[in-house]
């Protein structure tokens, strides 16, 4: 296993994947890998030649100051993680100099109002911040294959749009959410949750399939605002949002079409840690 610091180091390896024209999978993350994340790098072993992991905490997607110190970090159990998979994996781990080429900016995109639904109304600038950093990476890695998580099926979305505004060739593989026994979405953030409030968030996947179930029973008889309070009335759980919306504009419709697909989107505050989830409800 390869381990980068610089872009220069990787221009080099790069240089002679292209020079093979293999095929790259990427993995961006932000380090504190799950399974979620192993079974991204596990796809991309599956379907490229090389595989490059990306860890890095990207400070322009944090809108908030004490949400990036408190973000979970373990470089060494990554490597070992990664190291378990496969020895012939690259990693890029950056530092914010390096990658910004100097102090990290941000850049404005125009997401069509992507951005500004569901996470965007609770985390202002996130996805610019999230484009920045994914367009940096595309240029410097030149990709075939990118490989995102379902759970962060907005991000993805986001994605789509970079690399159409940004005319990168590439192709976004969407793997599916990777979930604790109980339903939970996995995420590095799930480690600042006590264990009472881990078992606790069991709650959150529950609602979503009984949601997916309702809705394909009648789609016009759904009372978010029951399932709302059900989730608030849990100790230390506040519901940020739950939305119902179209599955490729991520925007309310007032009344749902025959021939659409529509997605659940839901995040729950649990004291300061912010839990999101979906589900394809048709
Ligand atoms: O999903 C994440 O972990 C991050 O948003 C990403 C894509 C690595 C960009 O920093």
């Amino acid at each position: 296993m390869i381990v980068c610091r610089t872009k220069q180091e990787v221009f080099s390896l790069i240089n002679e994947s292209n020079r093979l024209n293999q095929a790259l999978g990427l993995v961006p993350t932000m380090g504190s890998l799950h399974r979620g994340h192993l079974s991204l790098i596990s796809e991309a072993l599956q379907h490229n030649d090389i595989v490059w992991v990306t860890i890095f905490v990207n400070p322009t997607q944090f809108n908030n100051k004490e949400d990036l110190t408190n973000y979970p970090k373990n470089l060494e159990n990554d490597l070992k993680l990664i190291k378990k998979i496969s020895n012939s994996i690259n990693v890029f781990h950056p530092s914010e100099t390096e990658i910004y080429d100097g102090k990290p900016f941000l850049k404005k995109y125009d997401f069509n109002r992507l951005d500004l639904e569901l996470e965007g109304k609770f985390r202002a600038d996130h996805f610019n911040g999230v484009a920045t950093i994914v367009a940096k990476l595309f240029k410097l890695f030149k990709p075939s294959n990118a490989y995102f998580g379902e759970k962060d099926y907005q991000q993805t979305q986001i994605i789509n749009r970079l690399i159409d505004l940004e005319k990168i060739d590439l192709k976004v593989i969407i793997c599916p959410t990777i979930r604790e026994e109980n339903g939970l979405a996995l995420s590095s953030r799930n480690k600042l949750l006590s264990i009472k409030n881990k078992n606790k968030s069991s709650i959150i996947y529950k609602n979503l399939v009984f949601l997916q179930k309702s809705f394909n029973k009648n789609r016009n008889k759904l009372n978010l605002e029951k399932i709302k309070s059900e989730i608030n009335f849990v100790d230390d759980f506040k519901i940020e949002y739950l939305e119902i919306v179209n599955n490729k504009s991520l925007q309310i419709e007032l009344k749902f079409k025959e021939n659409e697909s529509y997605r659940a989107f839901i995040c729950v505050n649990v004291n300061g840690v912010r839990l999101i989830d979906n589900i394809l409800l048709n």
